[in-house]
């Protein structure tokens, strides 16, 4: 941790959340907000860096959200590490940890979930069901709770950012949102805090999506227009146990694209060994 760098104020309950925001926002402040899950490496590092230049006030939310996780996937075993994210989070000059129980954020009665409908259908909607709309009701929860007037999102998440950005938009919500580039390791590997998962084999192995994702983009820059073509080379590059799905899609809708006529991102979801990774390359038209 940098010499100059504080510990953020941690705040426990939606409440003091709220509270805490009005009055910024009474003081003219603007507050820009990153929600994680914890386990903070450098992507959202450069998350938090970017809130730091356009807000008043950063406010990054530490939540593993229940919601968000099927009954098979990694709730349970998902890393914590309170004491190191706050220690990342104030390197980043972060002012607020707002880190809520979930009976806070789900409390007794609770029933109201927001689907975003076509953009959450597909790839991760199609092998996570209800993962999206765990999502969306958070992320709007969070909004509310926090009263932003900027969010910061990683596009290695990249689904979840298309689907933040029309929330925002459906709802109303006056809040701009920024997304950025997904930061990797310096052998390509996305940052991902499932990536503490992998044995050193399985990290060489995880190596293969990105290689796989760079040399479809590559080929596409080379005048490759077949979008079927693209994605089979890729796949073959693929070192993975499980394809979830790798696909080609249109970058604004995520609908499947035949030809590559249109600004477009490959995507990918694969297991090694019980580790589910994702990742993603945005690929010109
Ligand atoms: O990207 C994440 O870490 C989560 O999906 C989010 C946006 C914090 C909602 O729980």
């Amino acid at each position: 941790m940098p010499p100059f760098a504080t510990a953020p104020q941690v705040l426990r309950t939606s409440a003091e959340m709220t509270a805490w925001s009005r009055a910024a926002h009474a003081r003219g402040e603007r507050i820009a907000f990153v929600p994680t899950m914890g386990a903070l490496h450098a992507g959202h590092v450069a998350l938090l860096e970017e809130g730091r230049r356009r807000g008043d006030q950063l406010v990054l939310s530490i939540f593993v959200n229940p919601t968000q996780f099927g009954p098979n996937e990694d709730l349970a075993r998902y890393p914590r590490d309170l004491p190191g994210d706050l220690a990342r989070a104030a390197s980043a000059g972060t002012d607020i940890a707002f880190v809520p129980e979930p009976a806070d954020v789900y409390p007794p009665g609770f029933q109201t979930t927001i689907e975003v409908r076509d953009l959450a259908r597909g790839l991760d909607g199609l092998f996570r069901p209800g993962h999206f709309a765990g999502v969306a009701t958070v992320v709007a929860k969070l909004f509310n709770i926090v009263q932003p007037d900027v969010s910061i999102f990683g596009q290695k998440d990249f689904q979840q950012l298309a689907i933040v950005r029309r929330l925002v938009v459906d709802l109303a919500m006056g809040i701009e949102i920024v997304g950025l580039p997904t930061v990797r390791e310096p052998d390509g590997l996305a940052m991902s805090s499932r990536n503490a998962y992998l044995s050193p084999a399985e990290r060489t192995r995880a190596l293969s999506l990105s290689r796989a994702l760079f040399a479809a983009r590559d080929r596409a820059a080379a005048g490759e227009r077949d979008a079927h073509a693209v994605v089979e080379g890729a796949r073959a590059a693929l070192e993975v146990d499980r394809v979830d799905y790798l696909e080609l899609c249109d970058a604004a809708t995520l609908t499947p694209l035949v030809q590559i006529d249109r600004p477009a991102v490959l995507l990918v979801a694969a297991f090694i060994g019980r580790t589910r990774l994702i990742d993603n390359v945005l690929i010109g038209a």
